[in-house]
């Protein structure tokens, strides 16, 4: 859950509790194809889902297992995107993001997941930390990479997408300590 209030920042981008006064900027950004493309959104996208969406996202720090961040730019307070994470479920958790079209080809992403990915890696005891692409989603795998996650695998049929096609995933994970290989490679039987 996360703590009421929590700011992470590297002085370039800023992550922080959503607000209602968010919503037009989700609303807008939400409009993007690519964002409807690669996040499971609704469709149509339109004020009620965007005032929905800041309402949970702020209903996660009563709770549960999410914790969802705005990321706005350090300097203007500008709303960038949003980014979360799911869990931790035991020693695992997930992250997801996306950012506003005129927000990307500048590294926001990649700050962003560094952020969250500390904060976690300082906060809590989880051991795996996950997230997973499209397969054709080469410039979120980027970021991914960039963050210190490995390529892992490709889960076949993980989505389906809204006509209901199956969509292969590309998985990506980050162990917090990456040299501990305890227990593997499994004793021979
Ligand atoms: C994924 C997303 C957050 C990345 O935004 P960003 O931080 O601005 O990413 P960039 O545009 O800087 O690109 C990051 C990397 O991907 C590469 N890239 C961008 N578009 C690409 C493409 N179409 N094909 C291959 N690589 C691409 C960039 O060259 C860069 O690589 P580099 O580190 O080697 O320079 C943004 O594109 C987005 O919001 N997409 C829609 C929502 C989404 O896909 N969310 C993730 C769901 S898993």
């Amino acid at each position: 859950m996360a703590q009421t209030g929590t700011i992470l920042s590297d002085e370039v981008v800023t992550l922080r509790r959503w607000r209602p006064a968010d919503a037009p900027a989700v609303l807008a950004a939400c409009q993007d194809p690519l964002i409807a493309r690669f996040v499971p959104i609704p469709q149509p996208y339109d004020r009620a889902s965007a005032e929905a969406f800041v309402e949970a996202r702020r209903n996660d720090e009563s709770g549960g297992d999410e914790s969802g961040f705005a990321i706005v730019d350090a300097a203007t307070e500008e709303l960038l995107g949003a980014i979360s994470r799911h869990g931790p479920f035991g020693h695992r958790a997930l992250f997801g993001y996306w950012l506003a079209p005129g927000a990307r080809g500048r590294g926001v992403a990649t700050r962003a997941l560094n952020l969250i990915v500390d904060w976690t890696l300082a906060t809590t005891n989880v051991i795996r930390l996950e997230l997973y692409t499209d397969f054709v989603n080469h410039a979120s795998g980027r970021v991914a990479e960039r963050a210190g996650f490995e390529r892992e695998g490709v889960r076949r049929a993980w989505d389906l997408d809204r006509d209901g096609r199956p969509l292969d995933a590309m998985f990506y994970v980050r162990l917090r300590d990456p040299s501990d290989t305890t227990g593997w490679p499994p004793p021979e039987r």
